[in-house]
């Protein structure tokens, strides 16, 4: 269910697609079905229909609510696209914390219990705003009362709905016409527990495990709490894998990260998209990987690499950026202000001090001096600069590309290279001049 609005979030962005640790909230809840093995998942729209549908793309059905009339009326609505299937989890939107192992749960207690409803529930220090779980004298679920509904006495229950159900189908579109509207005007799927037990229907009601936080992201509060648990999770998941991470509450790891044992990740480092760290490498402190494959014994320190590739043996930082598109082969080392863009830079390469490196292929154990710059943009066009292998580079060198260095050629200080320079010769001045190396001295 992804139809409302989320008023309380008051925010131009429909509630489910806010993210959360770098995903919008109601993809973590479509990524936990696919997980349990659900293969027809049907997607409830309303609010923000469009853009929904955009952040979710193909992979799922799609089912319009036109009038955000509550829970009862958006699960009506998939009615249709849910046909020939016998049972169905129907998942809050806005349950960003649910995982595929807690719908399992869910549904072998559904079918093992033969229940025509089964509903998770959780226990809370503050369930102010959800809907209690109340229980008869035997123990058993009773009805679940919504918080405008709930009296002194439900009020003080502890137990609350996640708003994550498995549902015999035929019974729940039998039984979703029964639902009668609140004072508030909404059809509450919740008041079908109650309407089970009136007619002696099995109704089951299972705790999550652990310390499952149930948190529905309601409000911006919600959102930051449901940040920092996913966040926790998710370091968690990298420390048992083998990584040590100094501070996990100032390590920000996102969903599709991996790393590789002993690789340690200190504080304030960002992790991001589909990044992959190899073993022992060294991340951070203040660093950010966006969307990068890093390889063995890399140390990116102070740094940001993002949509780019780096074999091992790497160091980018303190204070660099590589940019996207970037290929650093092993052994590179980049640092101090240094930035590279869309460049394959080759093994053993240093590039140590306030330069630019962009849509350029740099050779195998090049010396970038500080200050170059590779003049890549005109003012119109981008250009390519290549480097050959064994160049050496001097301080503050303007390569003005389109523009070649042959295999072991040199730059002078402050040279502006204009036109190509073959190997093994020496361009200096302004516009630089290209000369005959002088012979190597004699030992
Ligand atoms: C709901 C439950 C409550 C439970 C809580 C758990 C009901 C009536 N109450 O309350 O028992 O404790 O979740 O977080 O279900 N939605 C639609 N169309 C609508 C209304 C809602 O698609 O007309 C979607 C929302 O986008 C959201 C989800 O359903 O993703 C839940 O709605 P929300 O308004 O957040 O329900 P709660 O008040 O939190
Ligand atoms: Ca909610």
């Amino acid at each position: 269910m992804a139809a409302g609005q989320g008023t309380r979030m008051r925010s131009a962005l429909p509630k489910v697609l806010h993210p959360v640790a770098g995903r919008p909230m109601v993809r973590h809840v479509v990524d936990a079905a696919r997980e349990a093995g659900v293969t027809r998942c049907v997607v409830v729209v309303g609010h923000g229909a469009e853009q929904v549908r955009a952040a979710l793309g193909g992979g799922v059905l799609y089912a319009e609510q036109p009038e955000r009339l509550g829970t009862g009326d958006a699960v009506r609505r998939a009615r249709a696209a849910a046909d020939g299937v016998r049972r169905l989890l129907v998942l809050n939107g806005d349950a960003a914390l649910v995982t595929g192992d807690m719908l399992r749960l869910l549904m072998d207690r559904h079918v093992s219990s033969g229940a025509a409803l089964t509903l998770l529930t959780a226990r809370v220090a503050d369930p102010a705003g959800l809907g209690r779980v109340v229980r008869g004298p035997d123990g058993g679920v009773a009805r679940v009362v919504e918080d405008p509904e709930a009296g002194d006495e439900a009020r003080t229950l502890d137990e609350v709905n996640t708003g994550l159900y498995c549902f015999d189908a035929a019974w729940l579109w039998a039984h979703l016409p029964r639902l009668e509207r609140s004072a508030g005007g909404e059809y509450y799927l919740t008041d079908l527990v109650g309407l089970a037990v009136a007619e002696g229907a099995p109704v089951q009601a299972v705790p999550a495990p652990g310390d499952f936080d149930p948190v529905g992201i309601n409000d911006r509060v919600q959102l930051a709490r449901a940040e920092a648990a996913l966040r926790r999770r998710f370091c968690e998941r990298l420390m048992r894998d083998g990584v040590t991470i100094i501070d996990p509450a100032t390590t920000y790891v996102e969903a599709g990260v991996q790393a590789g044992r002993d690789t340690v990740i200190y504080p304030n480092t960002h992790l991001q998209g589909e990044t992959r760290i190899g073993q022992g490498c060294h991340i951070g402190p203040n660093s950010v990987v966006r969307d990068s494959t890093v390889g063995d014994r890399c140390r990116i320190e102070a740094s940001y690499v993002e949509g780019s590739t780096l074999e091992p043996d790497v160091l980018v930082g303190p204070f660099s950026h590589v940019r996207p598109g970037s290929y650093l082969e092993s052994g590179v080392h980049l640092g101090n202000y240094a930035e590279v863009k869309n460049s394959r830079i080759g093994a053993g390469t240093q590039q140590h001090h306030f330069s630019y490196v962009g849509d350029a292929q740099v050779g195998r154990d090049v010396n970038i001096g500080a200050g170059t710059i590779t003049c890549n943009y005109d003012g119109r066009e981008k250009h390519r600069t290549v480097i050959g292998d064994r160049a050496f580079i001097g301080s503050d060198t303007m390569l003005i590309a389109p523009v070649r260095v042959g295999d072991g050629a040199s730059t002078g200080a402050g040279s502006v290279v204009n036109r190509d320079v073959p190997a093994d010769s020496l361009a200096v001045g302004v516009p630089a001049r290209i000369r005959r190396k002088p012979p190597p001295e004699d030992p």
